[in-house]
């Protein structure tokens, strides 16, 4: 079995959560794990980003790696469309990893600001463009504005022609409108399985085309999935696997009232980790108005805005902290005798360092201020190391739905807004529902307009 360094340091999690009280559930996580390996629960379909190993295959990665190479030689900058999983877990890999040199990777899509797209389109002015445009229904409205405006953007740029060889489109295989514009265009295309949903899919080419745009080793991050896979396989005992420890202590500290999860980064680089990690977890569980609240904070910077709430408010958050490596670079140096700022005795300390000071006392004092925490620990963040984080995050979440009594692989609550966004709008097809959704829209009960004079 290969040894892969993801640790959890539990310590700051008793009296809340002990070893014994996770070794008392043996029984209920081997259930909620086998239900997911063994496809026994709802939505089974989608459980297509088990093996990362088939999500995509060698070769698979071989043609992506080809694409990203010549999409690479004919532009400087990559716009990739999409919207929750579809871009999520693309950016959360490339803002962690990406050399500050890298092919620059744009976002588009991932809402419908008129400011947004047309400062994007600015920025984009005298660069040559590439565009993935990813959707594995290919029906969702917000990239499907944005990939309208890139079209045409692109195809004043370059020319209809060139155009249609700097477009890739990730998509279904067979269904959706997306699909019918690529092969009606003739845009190259990648295929989304049908049983991977998006917030599981940054493994396959919806994440991995980006990824390898951005000069990130894709073949690495791959590998650290498959042998977090087979490290969380072949290891039953929720003592010694962290994913299952993971997903027990969470829901045991939810069944005691603590029902917001805040996930704690102390580098700026990991804000769309932690971005995707939210998506993870509040689609995946929150459903029949249960589940925790995945919220986050990014310290030491809202040590100083939220910090203050999370020492002594109202006491409801349990924190889980991610720790992923020291750093060398750079080191705090102070001649000898200049002590005017009072900080001599930081000399010759790495600013990394001071920063891991930081998040233990920040552990602690949380602790003692009613907040249990662990912390979950990878040595460098790496391509490789952060595959294993990802899928890590992606098999407790499968286990920690189950064990909560959700389908971790839906998400029909997220239909609400479209159907009453698509009735404000007059799509074809929804007719009956506009005239009354426009009513409620202007109606204001006596008292709901506040305003002044
Ligand atoms: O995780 C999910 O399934 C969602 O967040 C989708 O990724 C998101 O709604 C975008 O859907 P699509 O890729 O079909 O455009």
């Amino acid at each position: 079995m290969p040894n892969i360094p993801l640790t959890i340091d539990a310590a700051h999690l008793a009296p809340n959560v002990t070893p014994a009280m996770v070794g008392a559930w043996q029984d209920r996580l081997r259930w909620a794990s086998d239900t997911l390996t063994k496809g026994t629960g709802a939505g089974s379909d989608f459980r297509g980003w088990l093996d990362p190993a088939t999500i995509v295959t060698e070769a698979e990665i071989g043609e992506i790696e080809g694409i990203a190479a010549d999409l690479r030689d004919n532009s400087d900058t990559l716009v990739v469309i999409g919207i929750g999983g579809s871009y999520l877990g693309s950016r959360a890999v490339i803002e962690a990893l990406a050399a500050h040199d890298a092919p620059k990777v744009e976002f588009a899509g991932q809402n419908i600001s008129s400011r947004y797209h047309t400062d994007l389109m600015a920025r984009l002015q005298n660069k040559r463009v590439a565009v993935n445009v990813v959707s594995k229904s290919g029906t969702t409205t917000e990239p499907a504005v944005a990939f309208r405006l890139m079209r045409s953007f692109v195809e004043k740029q370059a020319g209809a022609d060139a155009a249609k060889s700097l477009i890739v489109a990730t998509t279904d295989k067979n269904k959706g409108a997306l699909r019918k514009v690529a092969n009606e265009i003739g845009y190259r295309t990648l295929t989304i399985g049908d049983d991977v949903g998006g917030r599981y899919s940054v493994l396959s080419a919806v994440g991995l085309l980006p990824i390898a745009y951005a000069g990130i080793d894709i073949k690495s991050l791959r590998q650290g999935a498959i042998d977090c896979k087979a490290a969380i396989d072949a290891e039953a005992d929720p003592l010694k696997n962290p994913a299952l420890f993971y997903a027990a202590a969470r829901n045991l500290l939810y069944n005691q009232g603590f029902v917001t999860e805040l996930f704690v980064g102390f580098e700026p680089r990991l804000h769309y980790l932690i971005e995707w990690w939210k998506q993870l977890f509040g689609e995946s569980e929150g459903k029949d108005h249960s589940a925790l609240f995945p919220a986050s904070v990014e310290f030491t910077t809202d040590l100083h805005s939220m910090g203050q709430y999370v020492q002594q408010g109202r006491r409801f958050l349990f924190e889980t902290f991610v720790q992923v490596g020291a750093e060398g670079e750079p080191v705090l140096s102070l001649p000898e005798g200049d002590d005017a700022d009072e900080l001599g005795y930081l000399a010759g300390k790495p600013l990394t360092d001071i920063n891991h000071a930081a998040f233990e006392a920040t552990a602690l004092a949380h602790r003692d201020g009613g907040v249990p925490s662990m912390t979950l620990a990878i040595p460098t963040l790496d391509a490789y190391h952060l595959g294993a984080l990802l899928y890590f995050f992606e098999r407790a979440c499968g286990v920690s739905g189950y064990l909560l009594g959700v389908n971790p692989f839906d998400q029909p609550g997220v239909e609400a807004y479209k159907k009453n966004m698509f009735a404000l709008l007059g799509k074809p097809g929804y007719e009956n529902q506009t005239a009354t959704l426009r009513e409620a829209v202007a109606q204001k009960p006596e008292g709901s307009m506040i305003s002044f004079g």
